[in-house]
């Protein structure tokens, strides 16, 4: 299995643009596939993750063209004092089915470990009037699905799985739905948009009610391709309780916007949880300077830099312009941080990014506390016993809770064999703890940051760290 071989690095310089966003660019197949006619998606992440909703689009009779692919032409591009690299992404032509057009699988959907594509599309099958079965890896079929089933199952759905249809595969049949009025148990993007996608299909309002700001890139989307959907956001949203309720009626059809050519068009941002890893590299990195291009910055994601700018982090955004989701350039410079506490709202604003920002904390002054962060647990591996292992095993101080982790800095960081727990951004985060480890760090089976982030060790080492492959 592909290890990856890191030693302290000098001063990180250079400006790059990290992969396109994986949430829109799962979102912007899916709904590509619904709409009718065409529409192009440019900066779309090639990513494991996608790739695996790309298949199953294609397994329920959606045919999508990949009319570039940078993957097949590596895009690193050296210039003069200043390193450049520019994202590896590919630009798709979805052909759109409508919202009657899907047609029943010959075979079983295979998710990868993707848990957006399971349960995005769980949505989208609970309401198509044929039976499809989803499965996934064994790490994405050891999570709980419980939280999708239950309210597509209320919708109208019949879903079956192991565990008495808590755990994939799961096996859904669909159509005949009703709108429902829903709150969230947990501010979970992934369960507000398979309840969407669902109510899309459904007889009359579907209504959601979700605790906190999870990412709202679906409802932003839905907007694009012409859905009414209604957003109520809390006046003065807490710090935790009631945050926004988002409403929709069913039978409405998806057809983008045009541009000025007369072509449907969704751009992929940059992705704000990949320009985490080069960001708090160039943070804790002596001497670092680092500029980020177009990244997504959609309030509902850039919890991170809140929390990096209250540690004293020295961070410039400066936001070009504004589409249906707000980009910004971001340079970050070597700063001396500070130990913060982190809770409430900015934990979902920040969901993806407790790996790399414990990583931070670890080079901070003082010390750091994450709490109301239970859903870590369940993501692609439990990020809460999993960086507590692994950053203890590199010197950090570092306590696990049953809600978060408890980190006292700084702490000179040792290097040692690691683990990535098959987890894409715990083998980004610890590759940016050995940039600031004393000695060469190995990350064992770190082949999953292909999930999300194809090109990150070329761009790192664009970037001036001290980083490579070895099997
Ligand atoms: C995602 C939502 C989040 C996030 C995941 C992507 C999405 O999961 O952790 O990486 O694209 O909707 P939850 O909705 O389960 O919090």
């Amino acid at each position: 299995m592909p290890n990856l071989i890191i030693n302290p690095a000098g001063p990180l310089r250079g400006s790059v643009t990290v992969p396109g966003d994986k949430s829109i660019s799962h979102r912007a197949l899916l709904l590509g596939a619904l709409a009718e006619g065409d529409t192009l998606v440019r900066g779309w992440l090639p990513a494991e993750d996608c790739q695996a909703t790309l298949r199953c689009v294609r397994g329920l009779g959606v045919s999508v063209d990949v009319v570039d692919n940078a993957l097949d032409k590596p895009g690193f591009s050296e210039k003069p004092g200043l390193s450049s690299a520019s994202a590896l992404s590919a630009t798709l032509l979805v052909h759109g089915v409508g919202m009657a057009g899907l047609r029943e699988p010959a075979d079983v959907l295979d998710c990868g470990g993707s848990g957006t594509t399971m349960r995005l599309l769980a949505g989208i099958l609970a309401g198509q009037p044929f039976t499809s079965v989803m499965t996934g890896n064994e790490a994405l079929r050891r999570r709980p699905m419980a939280r999708i089933a239950e309210p597509l199952r209320r919708m109208g759905a019949t879903i079956l799985g192991r565990d008495g249809g808590r755990l994939a595969p799961l096996t859904i049949r669909g159509g005949g739905l009703a709108g429902i009025d829903y709150s969230l148990p947990v501010a979970s993007a992934q369960v507000k948009s398979a309840i969407l996608l669902a109510g899309l299909f459904a007889d009359g309002e579907t209504i959601v009610r979700e605790p906190g700001p999870a990412r709202d890139h679906t409802e932003r989307m839905l907007r694009a391709f012409g859905v009414e959907i209604e957003v109520d956001v809390a006046p003065a949203p807490a710090s935790v309780g009631p945050y926004a309720t988002i409403r929709l009626t069913g039978g409405q059809r998806l057809a983008a916007t045009l541009d000025a050519d007369g072509r449907a068009v969704i751009d992929v941002p940059a992705d704000i949880s990949s320009a985490a890893f080069p960001l708090v590299a160039g943070a804790i990195v002596p001497g670092s300077e680092i500029a980020l291009r177009g990244v997504g910055v959609n309030p509902t994601r850039t919890g991170l830099l809140d929390l990096l700018a209250e540690m004293g982090c020295a961070l410039d955004a400066h936001q070009p312009c504004a589409m249906d989701e707000p980009i910004a350039d971001i340079a970050v410079r070597h700063s001396r941080l500070r130990g913060v506490s982190a809770g409430g709202n900015v934990i979902v604003r920040a969901i993806d990014e407790f790996p790399i920002f414990a990583v931070a904390a670890t080079q901070a002054e003082g010390t750091t506390v994450i709490r109301d962060a239970g859903e870590l647990r369940v993501k692609e591996s439990d990020r809460i016993a999993a960086v507590a292992a692994e950053l203890t095993r590199m010197g950090a101080q570092i306590e696990e809770r049953p809600d978060g982790l408890m980190i006292h800095g700084p702490t000179p960081l040792t290097a040692a064999v690691v683990d990535s727990h098959r987890d894409h951004r715990l083998a980004m985060a610890l590759a940016v703890a050995g940039l600031v480890a004393r000695g060469e760090t190995v990350v064992q089976n770190a082949e999953a940051i292909d999930d999300s982030f194809p090109g990150f060790v070329e761009m790192m080492g664009a970037l001036g760290a001290e980083i490579a492959w070895r099997e």
